[in-house]
């Protein structure tokens, strides 16, 4: 059996007998000598098989990469010169008395340190591709951070309550994935998008403190950081408020950084109001480790004959903004054009820019498509509002107000990432101060812009007359551009839901169907209460450094919201569709 893993050998084990087990990393016969990298899950040691165990020697002869083997032998120091010191088991060896092959290996579809393997083909062979010691270390630190959320929230009295999978939708803004119920043939359950209303009802089951790592599901499009079920480390409180609940959430996050990663984060972490995230970064996100800032201009081209900035300046939903990026000079007409059609992804239709060769030398100085429709007073106001130097480069906005923050906050990334403008750090802050709604223009309603049951920062009745001046009690934390978590004080008074509800344009009826449980609930003595739930997949995303969350998560799911690994979603038989009183139409087929 076992004595140790591959990762643990070393000098203190010197002529010690040892069985290891483990699978071939890499083979090389070396004039009579074969070397084998045995790997498990903690590392990879050397071992040795000389001819003088002949049985052992032939076999090694026969075995290939990610054959399965155990092996039996001694430690011993490597010879001088042929240690490695970048290994911790680098300067030991193991000189092996016997082999077996406990299994074959096919020749794996990839090799295990090549970095450009298909992402197709690492899922659909993902269990090789955990393999690698990427995604070994990758689902360990995720192991540990679940551990750690857990020990935090466990000691700091929170009860950890599981909650159903097969539910009633909750609006949470996505899609639901439903599942028929065979028992209540025609009616369907949904899974849920978060735990949102069952935590409520346990805080107004006294439960006080709740928490879950728990499974949520949504349809929705799928990004770097998005997948169609993810997990949230979701929490409820009872008798508290916004700052308690963030101070809260900060200490734990302080604690996870310093227990991890060994980092030490200073808190309290930045606070900034929605208002100011999407003024400066054209986003309710904004990654501060970029430097680059967006500019209020409008009120200097309100009056002038340049109809492209004058139309936003006036309009009451325009905007026009100036993003100035230092030393930007240097950039060719080819990146400009680039960046123009960058922006146009995100409905600009143009990128306007001023490249401030000499700042001294008034218009001369400029290289631009647009100074010359511009008074040279209203562009020197412009250059000294974005505190522009020779050398520097001004990028300008000018649309409806939505659409200059989605490309000039887009752009800003782009730009910073292009440019390696982004310090190394960890940058946290916490939004504030959302809106309650947002405008659908396509259904000519308000909805809600984080959930339905999100208690509004004012008076009720100041909500209903104005809805659009509302602001809720939510907050979002975010790290280095990424939301990776976000919640609220949510409404406790069943009128207030209602009225809520019927801002939302929810009729009576309706507000009944989904939400009477709620709105009765509310009537048995619910206490003030908040929440918030993190992204637990996100968090592990930006702690391992990695890019997608598809690198923390064992078996993710494609692009296109399916398992290439299994196969799944798949045809089920015309039996089980029976069972459920379901018949498939053929979805038509597009060309
Ligand atoms: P929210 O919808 O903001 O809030 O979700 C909370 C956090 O979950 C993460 N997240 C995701 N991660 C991966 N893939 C997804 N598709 C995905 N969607 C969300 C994000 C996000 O910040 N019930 C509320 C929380 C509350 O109010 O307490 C909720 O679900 O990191
Ligand atoms: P035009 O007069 O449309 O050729 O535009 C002149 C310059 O302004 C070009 O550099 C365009 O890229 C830019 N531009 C046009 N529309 C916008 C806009 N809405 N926001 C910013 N720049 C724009």
């Amino acid at each position: 059996m076992r004595t140790h893993y591959c990762g643990t050998i070393n000098e203190t084990l010197i002529d010690q007998e040892v069985v290891l087990c483990g699978w071939v990393h890499r083979r090389r016969d070396h004039g009579g000598v074969i070397f084998i990298d045995l790997r498990d899950r903690t590392g990879i040691a050397q071992v040795v098989i000389d001819p003088d165990t002949p049985d052992s020697f032939k076999l090694a002869e026969s075995v290939r990469g990610e054959y399965v083997l155990s092996i039996s032998g001694k430690i011993r120091n490597r010879p001088s010169g042929t240690t490695n010191q970048d290994m911790p088991t680098g300067m030991v060896e193991v000189l092996v008395s016997s082999l077996t092959v406990l299994n074959q290996s096919k020749t794996p579809p990839f090799q295990l340190d090549d970095e450009n393997v298909h992402d197709d083909v690492r899922l659909k062979y993902r269990y090789i591709d955990l393999r690698t010691e990427r995604m070994q270390k990758n689902l360990m630190l995720r192991a540990k951070l679940s551990r750690t959320f857990r020990s935090y929230l466990d000691e700091t009295g929170f009860l950890e309550v599981e909650t159903p999978i097969l539910t009633k939708a909750t609006p949470e803004g996505a899609r639901d994935y439903l599942v028929p119920s065979r028992t209540h043939p025609g009616q369907f359950f949904a899974l849920p998008q978060s735990p949102q209303l069952f935590k409520q009802l346990l805080m107004m089951s006294g439960l006080d403190r709740y928490y879950q790592i728990v499974r949520c599901f949504r349809d929705e499009d799928l990004r770097a950081d998005r997948q169609p079920e993810f997990t949230q480390v979701d929490i409820e409180v009872s008798f508290t408020d916004e700052l308690s609940i963030m101070t809260m959430m900060e200490t734990m996050v302080c604690k996870i950084f310093s227990s991890i990663l060994d980092v030490q984060i200073p808190a309290p972490f930045l606070r900034m109001t929605y208002a100011e995230a999407m003024s400066d970064y054209g986003s309710d996100k904004p990654d501060l480790r970029n430097p680059l800032r967006l500019t209020e201009v409008g009120d200097l081209l309100v009056d002038t004959d340049f109809k492209v900035f004058s139309g936003p300046a006036k309009s009451k939903s325009g905007r026009v903004a100036a993003m100035r990026i230092p030393n930007g000079c240097g950039l060719t007409r080819k990146q400009l054009d680039e960046y123009a059609t960058f922006v146009a992804r995100y409905g600009a239709k143009g990128l306007a820019y001023i490249k401030v060769n000499d700042i001294d030398t008034g218009s001369e100085g400029l290289q631009s498509p647009i100074v010359k429709f511009l008074d040279p007073k209203i562009i020197s106001d412009l250059l000294k509002r974005v505190g522009c130097v020779s050398g520097d480069l001004v990028f300008f906005g000018a649309d409806e107000e939505t659409i200059v923050n989605a490309s000039l906050g887009a752009l800003r990334d782009k730009v910073a990432g292009d440019m390696s403008l982004l310090e190394d750090d960890w940058r946290f802050l916490w939004v504030v101060d959302f809106p309650m709604f947002d405008w659908d223009v396509a259904s000519k309603r308000w909805s809600a812009l984080h959930h339905p049951f999100t208690a509004p920062k004012t008076d009720i009745n100041e909500v209903v007359r104005e809805p659009s001046k509302a602001i809720s009690r939510a907050y979002d934390m975010i790290l280095n551009g990424c939301e990776i978590g976000g919640g609220s004080i949510r409404i406790h008074q069943s009128e207030v839901q209602s009225k809520v509800f019927d801002l939302l344009g929810m009729s009576e009826k309706e507000a009944e169907e989904k939400f009477g449980f709620l709105t009765d609930a509310l009537q048995y003595g619910c206490p003030p209460h908040g929440g918030i739930a993190f992204g637990l997949d996100r968090l592990a995303m930006l702690m391992a450094g990695e890019q997608s969350i598809r690198e923390m998560i064992a078996f993710p799911k494609t692009q296109s919201a399916g398992c290439l690994l299994t196969s799944a979603p798949s045809e089920v038989s015309i039996k089980q569709l029976e069972e459920l009183s379901i018949r498939v139409r053929k979805p038509v087929k597009l060309d």
